[in-house]
């Protein structure tokens, strides 16, 4: 016998209808899925032989460490993904460090930023951003985010000042930032703008990588992103000098002869550097995942598309704002909500289907912090904070709007591996009970 329940559940899904939609689990209806779905770190379920024979290579040959080793042969892990990476992502240069965090100190740093400098960052970003800027000794000032969760091109040159060099695009969950309204304000100010791409590996904007659209971009090869060694990064740019710079800081402020082969005659003498050098091990796997970026990167894009196709006629439909549908990763896939309650019931009703959302993640709504609000620094005089700008600067409710957004999305992350399974589950979860929350 046909279950009624159902059959009117199938009939109005296909029909994009929500006339008969089915009781929704929160209510005592059947569960989309008995088993919630979760998505899983991407680069390490594309680990196989390839990644193995990169790690064995370094083992065997007993060379881990970039510049050199035993035996006559140059180690070249290290050195060859930062020549395919430059292809892959369209600069002239790139360098691979040790963290995105050590690619962003690096590039501010390639920037000559310091103290005396402010710099435009999202209020909606991760620590390093932040940490960046103020290690350097500048002086963040925050703009808010609008609904693509990056930072608000209209909200960028109110923040301007004499003194700011900077402004930091980063490309948030998967989701270009967008350029053509962040370069013109750039420009007119003659500011440099810095892409962070950490959390957007493999995306691009109106057909450019991301990464070799501003002057210098920054990636972080962590657990978390598109591909990774466990931790990584990488600075790009298609400035010599800025090359340099950023060559000599990741390391103890010399120049090695694989840069000065790459680079040319050098412009610059020594300066004190960090030592974020990538070592061979690190070098090799993430050679190999490189080789992936575009498998896996297809992959989830895919998936999101799916989803984005199969709710696309729901009547009402709030998606966050995407500059360019193209050219994201499809990290996760955000509906907007009217207010904040409506968005909390509506991640209740999914994870009763046993496919559970959350709000925009993976960084922090910086300017509610209380280190960031009372400016703490290890040490108390610290450039960034001592000027009279630095202290009268007030963090505090400074980005009321950017909160506001963020409580309003809500949204399931996906996976490079879903099956088409998963996607319709997606799919069927999201028309079950968005209708209900919005309606
Ligand atoms: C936007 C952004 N920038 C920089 C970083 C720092 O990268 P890492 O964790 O590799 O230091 C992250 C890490 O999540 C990030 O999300």
């Amino acid at each position: 016998m046909v279950d009624r329940r159902k059959f009117l559940a199938t009939a109005a899904l296909a029909a994009g209808s929500t006339q008969a939609a089915p009781q929704l689990a929160i209510k005592g209806g059947k569960p989309v899925r008995a088993k919630p779905l979760r998505a899983d770190y991407w680069g390490p379920q594309y680990y196989d032989a390839k990644e193995r024979q990169e790690l064995m290579d370094v083992l065997e040959t007993g060379r881990p460490f970039r510049w050199y080793g035993r035996g006559t042969e140059p180690p070249m892990k290290v050195a060859t993904f930062e020549k395919e990476f430059a292809a892959r992502f369209g600069t002239r240069f790139a360098l691979a460090v040790t963290s995105g965090t050590g690619a962003l100190q690096t590039a501010v740093n390639a920037l000559q930023i310091g103290p005396g400098d402010e710099v435009i960052l999202p209020a909606w970003t991760w620590h390093s951003c932040y940490d960046a800027v103020v290690l350097a000794g500048a002086l963040p000032v925050f703009a808010e985010i609008d609904e693509s969760f990056n930072i608000d091109p209209t909200d960028i040159e109110g923040k301007i000042t004499p003194q700011t060099k900077l402004i930091m695009a980063v490309h948030l969950q998967g989701n270009p930032a967008d350029m053509d309204r962040i370069l013109p304000v750039a420009r007119k100010h003659r500011l440099k703008v810095l892409e962070d791409c950490a959390q957007s590996v493999g995306a691009s904007y109106k057909g450019r990588p991301l990464g070799s659209i501003g002057d210098i971009g920054i990636f972080s090869l962590q657990l978390n992103k598109t591909i990774t060694a466990g931790e990584g990064g990488a600075v790009t740019t298609n400035d010599p000098v800025l090359f340099e710079r950023a060559a000599r800081f990741h390391d103890l402020g010399g120049l090695r002869d694989v840069h000065q082969r790459v680079l040319g005659k050098p412009q610059l003498d020594w300066f004190v550097g960090c030592n974020f050098r990538m070592n061979e091990f690190s070098g090799g796997v993430l050679l190999a995942q490189l080789r992936k970026l575009d498998l896996i990167v297809g992959a989830v894009r895919a998936n999101a598309q799916r989803v984005y196709e199969g709710i696309r006629d729901l009547p009402g439909l709030h998606l966050r704002q995407l500059p360019d549908p193209a050219g994201e990763l499809g990290a996760a896939v955000f509906l907007g909500f009217k207010t904040k309650e409506q968005c909390e019931r509506f991640k209740t009703a999914m994870r009763a289907e046993g496919v559970p959302v959350s709000n925009p993640g993976g960084s922090a709504n910086l300017p509610t912090l209380p280190y960031v609000i009372h400016k703490v620094t290890v040490h108390p005089a610290w450039p960034s904070f001592t000027s009279p700008r630095g202290r009268s600067i007030q963090y505090a409710g400074c980005c009321p709007r950017t909160t506001d957004i963020l409580s309003r999305f809500a949204g399931p992350h996906l996976d490079p591996k879903f099956t088409r399974a998963d996607t319709d589950d997606i799919v069927a979860a999201i028309r079950r009970v968005y209708p209900q929350i919005v309606g």
